[in-house]
């Protein structure tokens, strides 16, 4: 493992109290680094531990540049993987003796849906696996708080919209699988707590809907490997003139105006949501928390189109296609849960996601490597 130049550890003994410890899996990536920045600008020291395979290290690099003051000395960047012990172990002692991790926030996971449906293997070894070891390491380090990336996709087609927490659970993918697998084996930590006392597991298991948007100064934001599949990623290329136009797959579904209906995030209000979720489980009693981290509003694809090009002031052409095979009608949010627990809610609207997805993508046309 090494730590990339630019960062440094912050030796034990000189921490100030008492910023949480913790160790942020997967945080150059896209909602991970956005995450790092909140966490920063809450005070918390951080250790990331990411293998750089679809990210890159130059995202923290801006977020310690936008966090200010000692930020450099509050983030420490391990390149490393969660399904190696030896790098688990040594993010976990890499606040020294005495300083402790004590809380985990897991992004690292892969997410692609194709890729998923042909490599179930690796992403049940890197998802499932990584979780496992994770969760072991954990467990010897006497670190029991996990905020967990969970995702709407384990809702599969949902029956009816708005979706509860409680709305059945059937993916229809493998990377739906792993993610249900994931919930599944939190559940079990929480229910051996149960039988056997003591251990005290805190965990959440935030289902994300669909995280959009950037940080309002453009430094950071989605920066997909190859070519898109997502939304908002291809919008924005068509509105930058990189492509010629959008492919809306279908335009006969049945909502408002026959495209598909989506509950999109900033990815803001997602980072915020997991500082919410952090300190309600350091709080609280030992629990397995499961919420939803959506708006609990919808926007069709056409309306995203329209949103997008009052935003950037750039036309976005569409071509209508087929419908794309495994994707819902509509996909919203109820979203009460997660405000009654954690006193969070979604802050920005459509109009704030298009105008900062814009700002990014005009910024770093090339994501990073610009
Ligand atoms: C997808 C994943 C989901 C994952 C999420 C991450 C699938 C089936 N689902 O959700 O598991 O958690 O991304 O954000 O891949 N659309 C077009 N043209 C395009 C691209 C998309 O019309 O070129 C439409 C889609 O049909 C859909 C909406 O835009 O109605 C949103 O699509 P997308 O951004 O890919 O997200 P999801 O499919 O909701």
């Amino acid at each position: 493992m090494t730590c990339p130049a630019g960062f440094t550890l912050m030796p034990s003994g000189q921490a100030k109290s008492p910023p949480q410890r913790l160790l942020v899996t997967g945080g150059a990536g896209f909602i991970g680094s956005h995450t790092c920045l909140v966490l920063l600008e809450a005070g918390r020291e951080l250790v990331v531990l990411d293998d750089f395979s679809n990210s890159c290290g130059e995202s923290l690099r801006r977020v310690v540049e936008l966090a200010g003051g000692d930020a450099a000395e509050r983030l420490l960047v391990l390149e490393g993987d969660v399904r190696e012990a030896k790098d688990l172990e040594q993010a976990f002692e890499a606040f020294g003796p005495g300083g402790s991790i004590e809380a985990v926030v897991h992004f690292a996971g892969l997410k692609a849906v194709g890729e998923s449906v042909a490599e179930p293997l690796r992403y049940w070894d890197v998802n499932v696996g990584g979780t496992v070891r994770l969760l072991e390491a954990m467990a010897a380090h006497g670190c029991r708080t996990l905020v967990f990336s969970s995702s709407a996709t384990v809702y599969g087609m949902p029956e009816r919209v708005p979706i509860p927490e409680t709305a059945p659970i059937q993916p229809i993918n493998p990377y739906g699988q792993t993610k249900v697998a994931e919930e599944h084996l939190l559940a079990d930590l929480r229910a051996a707590d149960d039988g056997r006392g003591r251990s005290g597991w805190r965990l959440a298991c935030l289902r994300y809907f669909n995280p959009v948007g950037a940080h309002p100064s453009g430094r950071i934001g989605e920066d997909p490997l190859g070519v898109p599949s997502n939304l908002f990623p291809l919008i924005s290329q068509v509105a930058l003139g990189r492509r010629d136009c959008l492919p809306v797959f279908g335009d006969d579904w049945p909502t408002a105006d026959g495209t598909g209906e989506r509950d999109f995030i900033h990815v803001m209000d997602l980072a915020e949501g997991h500082l919410a979720a952090l300190d309600h489980l350091h709080q609280g009693e030992p629990q397995l928390l499961t919420l939803n981290l959506g708006s609990g509003q919808g926007h069709t694809v056409r309306q995203v189109v329209a949103a997008y090009e009052e935003a950037s002031g750039q036309s976005v052409p569409v071509r209508v296609e087929a419908r794309r095979e495994g994707d819902a009608a509509r996909s919203v949010a109820d979203p009460d849960a997660a405000a009654r627990s954690l006193g969070w809610c979604c802050r920005r609207g459509l109009v704030e996601m298009c105008r900062d997805s814009w700002h990014w993508q005009r910024q770093n046309p090339e994501g990073y490597r610009t």
